[in-house]
């Protein structure tokens, strides 16, 4: 990564865990690889994306069904499903001065990048982590944390189809916390250990597939621009064959231009009947799928969107940044959408002076009906705009003095800086208006 790009995400880094979107896993500990905790407003962002990914996928569309499968699964699930062979990555040690380990597919020269020492030959690392169930830490007490939440759609596609009334095509949508032993993390929450993925599978009829791979293409590019992100930071790009997971026909990537260049945000995949086919022989069980109207069974087709809330969440944070010159000061900004800042409205009293503290309190309390609202009497007006324009919040209302008497109070805009003075009856309608949020 250049000293710029560096100089990038360490900016960001350090935002998020001055302003509580993103903590250090066990930090008082000395913190823990690739293993991340999300703060107050974290969370909140977090939940801004798992909820328009699932409105849009779930919520907006007649076919889509949803499921919450467990994270521990039957461990026959990941031979069937083929990870416990070839969820793997070729790992490399160091035989140098240093001893550590890399990902031989991601190396650029034959020696060790850290201390120029010799490499071993490459070994396949199996990326699922290991647990036991039961008091007996046995080979039959061998539990894998999931790597993927899919899985939990395949084996439940029967049920899904037995008990609501979808028909092909129709998908099965989940949201969750998903784990992988990655060999080599870093870049902040890009690659992590434990992350949480959105993921959709899509059953159409054999044939149909690759018509509905573009169609998915096509819907999930429009959805990352839809949240805000800058077109330009955004491409679709196809995997080659050498690229391709076990289970895929034919992939491409959502790719985001990060700080170190283009890298994946979502993976959309071709999974065939893959997936089914192998459950069907392991399990014993008939995952045929019967049409109603011709009476034709067969094992659908699976196209799937995947996608990391963490690195949603990243592109959207990288992607809103910005540090603005005002008056011969540099101000820090996050010009996330109003649909996905943490917070849509402020209210701010002047001072902190019990008449308005307990107007500001009131009217925070009736605008919480309508929008995501935060209340801040601490510091100067100043340094609390910064902190709000810091956290992406869009609108700033302000109760002064006058405010008692006019029964008014002034809206100040993040990205215009724009103030208007409105009175305390028209406050949400006007908030309203300007967040450009659905009613
Ligand atoms: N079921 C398909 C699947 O697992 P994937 O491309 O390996 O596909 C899907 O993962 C998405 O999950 C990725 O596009 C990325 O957004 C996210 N993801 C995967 N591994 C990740 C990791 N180690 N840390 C953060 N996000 C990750």
């Amino acid at each position: 990564m250049t000293d710029s790009a560096a100089t990038r995400l360490e900016t960001l880094v350090s935002l998020c865990k001055r302003r509580g979107f993103v903590f250090q896993s066990s930090e008082i500990y000395g913190g823990i690889n690739a293993v991340y905790d999300f703060g107050p407003l974290g969370v909140r962002l977090r939940r801004r994306i798992r909820d328009a990914w699932w409105r849009e996928i779930v919520d907006l569309r007649d076919d889509v069904e949803g499921v919450e499968a467990a994270i521990l699964m039957n461990p026959t699930v990941w031979e069937a499903s083929g990870h416990l062979t070839n969820f793997s990555d070729p790992l490399v040690d160091c035989l140098g001065k240093c001893h550590q380990r890399w990902r031989a597919d991601q190396l650029e020269g034959p020696t060790c990048p850290n201390c120029g020492g010799p490499l071993s030959q490459p070994r396949q690392f199996n990326l699922m982590f290991k647990t036991f169930v039961g008091p007996v830490e046995d080979d039959s007490a061998v539990v894998y944390l999931r790597p993927e939440t899919a899985q939990g759609m395949f084996v439940n596609f029967k049920n899904v189809v037995n008990s609501s009334r979808q028909r092909i095509p129709f998908g099965i949508a989940q949201i969750g916390r998903s784990f992988r032993n990655e060999i080599s993390t870093g870049n902040f929450i890009f690659r992590l250990r434990e992350l949480e993925m959105m993921e959709m599978e899509w059953f159409c009829q054999p044939g149909q597939d690759a018509s509905w791979f573009e169609y998915w293409c096509e819907q999930r590019l429009s959805w990352h621009e839809s949240l805000g992100l800058n077109r330009d930071h955004l491409r679709l790009r196809p995997h080659g064959e050498n690229e391709k997971a076990h289970y895929a026909l034919a992939s491409s990537d959502i790719e985001y231009l990060y700080p170190w260049g283009w890298a994946e945000l979502e993976g959309i995949a071709r999974r065939g009947d893959y997936d089914l086919r192998r459950h069907q022989e392991v399990s014993g069980k008939d995952l045929q799928y019967t049409d109603p109207a011709t009476n034709e069974r067969y094992l659908p087709y699976v196209v799937e969107p995947a996608l990391g809330v963490d690195r949603t969440f990243l592109a959207l944070l990288l992607d809103a940044y910005a540090e603005e010159e005002v008056r011969g000061e540099t101000r820090v900004v996050l010009h996330l959408k109003p649909s996905m800042a943490p917070f849509q409205v402020a209210v701010l009293p002047l001072q902190r002076k019990p008449e308005l503290v307990e107007l500001a309190r009131q009217i925070e309390h009736q605008l919480r009906a309508q929008f995501s609202t935060d209340y801040d009497d601490t510091q100067s007006l100043g340094r609390r705009y910064r902190r709000q324009d810091e956290i992406g919040t869009p609108l700033a209302i302000t109760i002064d003095f006058e405010t008692l008497e006019d029964r008014a109070a002034t809206i100040r805009d993040r990205d215009s800086m724009e103030q208007v003075r409105v009175s305390l009856d028209q406050l949400a309608a006007v908030c309203q208006e300007r967040l450009g949020l659905a009613p």
